[in-house]
């Protein structure tokens, strides 16, 4: 598997699976299948109530614990420093796991420096290896990291062919944090898997349109974590390393850029001015 090496020296597999309304009682079962056709890395969070099914499916695999990239996800309104480090340490004992690979606060919470500060101490005492954010924005990561001794390693955000992210793929690069998309296939919709320009494309290379879309994601060094509960498409979606996208491949999937987000979520990297920053 590619990996990308993040601003603290560790490799992250550039490809992973995640479990965001995968249901807890069938979430064992899609990780066993995940790990089984070749994922290394697994994105789950808090919010999704699926992370000890995930841990379990990792001990059962009976691969090693540290050829796993292993990532969750604080959601917590407002905590304070020391709540902060007693819900991550709630997390790693719902996972009975020592330490998580990659440790995001899920969305802007309130007293995200709070929040920073006790990521970097666990960092520091070993519970977490590398910390980042999801879903902050220009103005949120600004005020983060205005105080943070570490730089964010990873910033989790929407991404796929119909929001590109382009504001936000070049700050990020400038500020050293590795984008990891979700919804890299668009969460399934605007008929991604039929649509006319990723399915031409995928034809000249025997490919889908969902691995078409996938391809472009990586080949800018987006970090994906596409979602099936189903093993065929879980194999499909691995299956993305032996083509790569032409230039005008790659011009033509960027004219699918709608410059908005699917679900509403917030979207000031449309607002991001260089010269503001
Ligand atoms: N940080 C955040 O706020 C946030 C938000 C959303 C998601 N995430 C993370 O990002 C991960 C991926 O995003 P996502 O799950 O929202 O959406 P996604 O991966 O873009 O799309 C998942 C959808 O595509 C279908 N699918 C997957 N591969 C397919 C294929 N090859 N052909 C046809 N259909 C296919 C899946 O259906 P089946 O399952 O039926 O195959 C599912 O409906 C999540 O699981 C989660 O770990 C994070």
């Amino acid at each position: 598997m590619e990996t990308i090496t993040l601003n603290n020296g560790i490799k992250m597999p550039v490809l992973g699976y995640g479990v965001y309304m995968v249901d807890p009682s069938v979430t064992e079962r899609c990780v066993l299948d995940a790990i089984s056709v070749g994922y290394r890395s697994l994105d789950t969070a808090q919010y999704y109530e699926n992370e000890a099914m995930v841990a379990s499916a990792v001990r059962k695999s009976g691969i090693p614990r540290d050829e796993f990239f292993i990532t969750s996800k604080l959601c917590l309104s407002r905590p304070t420093y020391e709540q902060a480090k007693e819900n991550v340490k709630g997390s790693l004992r719902r996972m009975k796991m020592d330490y998580l690979d990659l440790m995001l606060i899920h969305w802007p919470m309130g007293n995200d420096s709070g929040i920073w500060r006790a990521f970097e101490d666990l960092v520091k005492e070993g519970y977490l290896r590398s910390i980042g954010v999801s879903n902050f924005y220009p103005k949120t990561y600004a005020d983060l990291v205005k105080n943070a001794s570490v730089i964010p390693a990873v910033n989790q955000i929407e991404t796929h062919v119909f929001y590109q992210q382009r504001p936000m793929i070049q700050l990020m690069a400038e500020q050293g944090t590795a984008v990891e998309s979700w919804g890299p296939l668009a969460e399934g919709m605007n008929g991604i898997f039929s649509h006319p320009v990723l399915t031409e494309v995928g034809a000249a290379h025997g490919k889908t349109a969902a691995q078409v879309a996938l391809r472009f994601l990586i080949q800018q060094g987006i970090i994906v974590i596409p979602k099936s509960v189903h093993k065929e498409r879980m194999i499909q979606n691995m299956d993305v390393f032996d083509f790569s996208l032409t230039e005008n491949e790659m011009a033509a999937v960027r004219t699918l850029d709608t410059g908005h987000n699917l679900e509403g979520w917030p979207a000031d990297a449309l607002k991001y001015n260089p010269n503001e920053w």
